[in-house]
């Protein structure tokens, strides 16, 4: 049977700027993944050389059947020292958007995606209270200078990925490889992490206890000063081009209960999306972003079930956590829904095609019953830089040489574009 997807759906893939484009050496993760004894298993290098492959990657992208793409600009480029703004690099980014039209590619353009200037974190980071007007400048002067070509702008991503960061690692204190964060975040490093920790403390001119980088645990300050920075951002960006619609992102998990567990998920629910919506609910959409479901019983989270497939990331295969993200989200905000990341991490392409269309059925039971969904952006456009974990958990829809730089659409790419040629998925 032939589902349908409304006129004008978005169709796409995500990317983030420090784990595509390369040499991003202005950044606070370049210094970090650099330093003796880091916690990064790699360093980004050159990444997937995106930053020199822009047009090619986006010319593929349409032609495999991609109507729009997200991806995002790096602040540490425009700005590298505080108040100086690098025309060359602002050039770069509107080359980008540019090639994004000419593609009849809608953008959807991320401010911020975890990477941070180094500037930024010598002064105290996401946790001065600072930053946010800091933040809001360094937006104000892009959608000045790049306003009139961008559509969609999502200001923060994942800006509530430090609550999954501190339950990772209090889990991980109990069980080795537990799950808690959906992304990649290299726990078995960071127990013997002495070294480092002296050596990002000198990198940063501060204590290492000061170093607060977005990747990280912070305190209730710190998670007010990124909404903070989300709202001034919000303002500043109207006031310069109202036409733009705008959005954050949070990475959300499909929260269930076992019998007794009702309690605990509720509390997860409350802690992981409800208690933002004051500073969402009047946003143009919202970015959800999801990879998994986590199942609680009465003593919090519990372990995956046994016999469950697991992706390279340690998170259960289940794909039908899309939907029911979608329809917890729908509940709570009145806004439209733009998935701005959902996939899985696996050698086996097959896999990913199963993912795709399992997630994909979810989307559409939720828009047939009214949901506004916006669009699908896959995560991820290619195999790239997954944080600390290095290249070798692969996301990507394109598989990259990174000796040669050649890219090679993989099965589940023509997969994915054919649905987006077609605007509708064949399904039972
Ligand atoms: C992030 C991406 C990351 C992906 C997979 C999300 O948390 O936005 O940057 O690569 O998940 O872990």
């Amino acid at each position: 049977m032939t589902h349908q997807f409304p006129d004008n759906f978005l169709w796409g893939a995500s990317t983030a700027a420090h784990q595509v484009e390369g040499n991003n050496t202005n950044s606070d993760f370049w210094l970090m993944e650099n330093l003796e004894g880091s916690v990064f298993k790699e360093p980004s290098g050159s990444a997937v050389d995106h930053y020199r492959l822009f047009r090619e990657d986006i010319a593929r992208m349409a032609e495999m059947g991609f109507n729009a793409y997200r991806f995002s600009f790096e602040w540490a480029r425009i700005e590298p020292e505080e108040g100086r703004f690098d025309p060359a690099e602002l050039g770069h980014y509107r080359d980008v958007l540019l090639a994004c039209k000419e593609w009849s590619i809608t953008p959807i353009v991320t401010l911020h995606h975890f990477s941070s200037p180094q500037w930024l974190i010598k002064q105290g980071g996401w946790e001065a209270a600072e930053t946010p007007a800091r933040f809001a400048r360094y937006c104000a002067h892009v959608m000045n200078e790049l306003g009139d070509l961008i559509p969609y702008v999502c200001t923060i991503n994942e800006a509530n990925i430090s609550i999954g960061i501190k339950k990772i690692m209090k889990r991980h204190e109990l069980q080795s490889g537990a799950q808690g964060a959906q992304v990649g975040m290299n726990m078995d490093r960071m127990a013997q992490m002495q070294k480092y920790f002296e050596e990002l403390g000198k990198a940063f001119g501060v204590p290492h206890t000061e170093v607060h980088s977005f990747l990280a645990p912070r305190s209730e300050k710190g998670l007010e000063i990124i909404f903070q920075a989300h709202m001034e951002a919000k303002a500043a960006i109207r006031l310069i081009r109202p036409q733009t619609r705008i959005g954050l992102s949070l990475s959300l998990y499909d929260i269930q209960s076992r019998p007794g567990g009702e309690e605990q998920a509720a509390h997860a629910l409350q802690e992981e999306f409800l208690q933002f919506i004051p500073y969402l609910k009047d946003d143009d959409f919202f970015g959800l972003q999801n990879y998994t479901r986590v199942l609680y019983g009465p003593d919090g989270i519990l372990p995956i079930p046994d016999g469950a497939e697991i992706t390279q990331m340690g998170n259960e295969f289940y794909p039908e956590a899309l939907g029911a993200v979608v329809r917890y989200v729908a509940k709570h905000l009145e806004i439209p829904i733009m998935i701005s990341e959902n996939g899985i991490a696996t050698d086996d392409d097959t896999r990913r095609v199963v993912f795709i269309d399992r997630a994909l059925k979810g989307v559409h039971d939720c828009i047939s019953e009214g949901i506004q969904v916006l669009g699908y952006m896959h995560w991820s456009l290619m195999d790239n830089f997954e944080w600390q974990l290095g290249f070798a958990k692969r996301f990507g829809l394109i598989e990259v040489n990174r000796a040669t730089q050649e890219r090679t659409i993989k099965p589940s790419g023509l997969h994915l574009g054919n649905i987006a040629k077609r605007n509708a998925i064949e399904q039972a």
